[in-house]
């Protein structure tokens, strides 16, 4: 953790303290909650709830899942980790790889050789599952409860991570005193799909709640850290109405900030219209559109105009007028919507029942606004 605070970061210690409090009334062992995009949760996550979880004692675990989404496996296993041993993991990495190294010099191997061979991120991958257990006993050694936070935690529901899925509810299922666990994410369809389907690893491990939004007291501490090194102060009211008009989303209104500062004879008004053009293009929704398939582009212009069944013949017929080609094939849904709920591009959600959601309701009417798929 950095020894420097951000004096922009607007701390949210109740917030904090309430999730621990719920956590020490040991009323649930495992949340899980969920936001839209740059709304502030890994912020909190990691600028607000880890340390507050450090200062009451216990052990914190954070991971991204999106930072590496090929293994989320390591991350885990290395957050864990990370947070009950502060050295030692070079070294646990290799013992817990020896095995292998063995296999693949087919026995004894030159002295320093073996030291020498490097575990390749996809053979970790492989050790994820005795890694993850391995890493909970070694937190069990520990006096200190753990806090276990799974940022973008949806990702463990891809049915390829289903392995690591498994035997990470396996190993916390025994620990429910002892670790507590918060998974959150931005895709709520997501996150639901891996606590209410039956069969998944998460059936119904952790309640799902929205996490509580940034409103008008971050709006007023920025304000007033504006004018600390602003030679003309921001408006309150403004800065409101701009918050608003930015949809009421934290990063974009950080920008809208920055513009102000750095060109304050310019003036709030500028400043927001400025970031609004930068939200356009930031958010990059143009630049998606270009880069997509155009069959892909009219499935989600269908999406986007409220067509629930994608798949039918009248959904097909619609796409051959969009596309203007009489050979669309009936199985062009089907491959669209894989890419288009794939974890490279994750437009969309699947809900249930081959019904689709967009993972941004932002790109969805920024999508129905469109006539033509080009
Ligand atoms: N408490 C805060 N104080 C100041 N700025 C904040 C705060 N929370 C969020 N922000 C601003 O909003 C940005 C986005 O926040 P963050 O990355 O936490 O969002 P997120 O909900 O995790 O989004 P994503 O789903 O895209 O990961 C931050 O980089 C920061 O500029
Ligand atoms: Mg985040």
């Amino acid at each position: 953790m950095s020894k420097f605070t951000d004096p922009w970061h607007f701390p949210r210690p109740e917030l904090a303290q309430a999730y621990l409090q719920g956590f020490d009334l040991g009323l649930t062992s495992a949340r899980g909650l969920f936001a839209r995009r740059r709304m502030g949760k890994s912020e909190f996550l990691k600028h607000d709830l880890v340390p507050a979880a450090i200062s009451s004692g216990y052990l914190a675990a954070y991971t991204n899942l999106w930072d590496d989404t090929d293994h989320p496996g390591q991350a885990l296993a290395t957050a864990i980790l990370q947070a009950t041993q502060a050295k030692g993991l070079d070294k646990f990495w290799e013992d817990i790889s020896r095995p292998i190294s063995k296999l693949k010099g087919g026995g004894k191997l030159p002295l320093g050789i073996e030291a020498a061979l490097e575990v390749s991120l996809a053979e970790k991958e492989k050790l994820a599952v005795p890694a993850i257990q391995a890493a909970l006993q070694a937190s069990d050694k520990s006096s200190r409860k753990l806090l276990l936070l799974i940022d973008e935690a949806q990702v463990l529901a891809a049915p390829e991570h289903s392995g690591v899925a498994h035997s990470l509810r396996a190993g916390l299922d025994i620990r429910k005193a002892g670790i507590k666990v918060l998974f959150a994410g931005s895709s709520e369809a997501a996150l639901r799909q891996m606590f209410s389907r039956s069969a998944a690893p998460f059936y119904n491990w952790a309640p799902l709640e929205p996490f509580p939004l940034l409103g008008s007291k971050f709006v007023a501490a920025m304000v007033s850290q504006v004018a600390t090194a602003a030679k003309q102060p921001l408006g309150l009211d403004e800065a409101q109405q701009a918050f608003t008009a930015l949809k009421e989303t934290p990063e974009f209104f950080r920008w809208y900030i920055e513009r102000y500062l750095m060109y304050q004879q310019q003036g709030a008004a500028e400043a927001l219209r400025y970031t609004q053009a930068r939200v356009n293009d930031d958010t990059g929704y143009a630049r998606i559109w270009k880069e997509l398939y155009r069959p892909d582009r009219a499935v989600l212009l269908l999406a986007a105009r409220g067509v629930q069944d994608l798949f039918g013949a009248a959904t097909l017929k619609q796409l051959k007028e969009l596309l203007n080609d009489e050979d669309v094939a009936a199985t062009v849904p089907r491959g669209s919507l894989r890419r288009l709920t794939g974890p490279k591009l994750q437009l969309m959600a699947r809900v249930d029942h081959g019904a689709y959601r967009f993972e941004d309701t932002e790109f969805q009417a920024w999508v129905a606004a469109r006539r033509t798929v080009d």
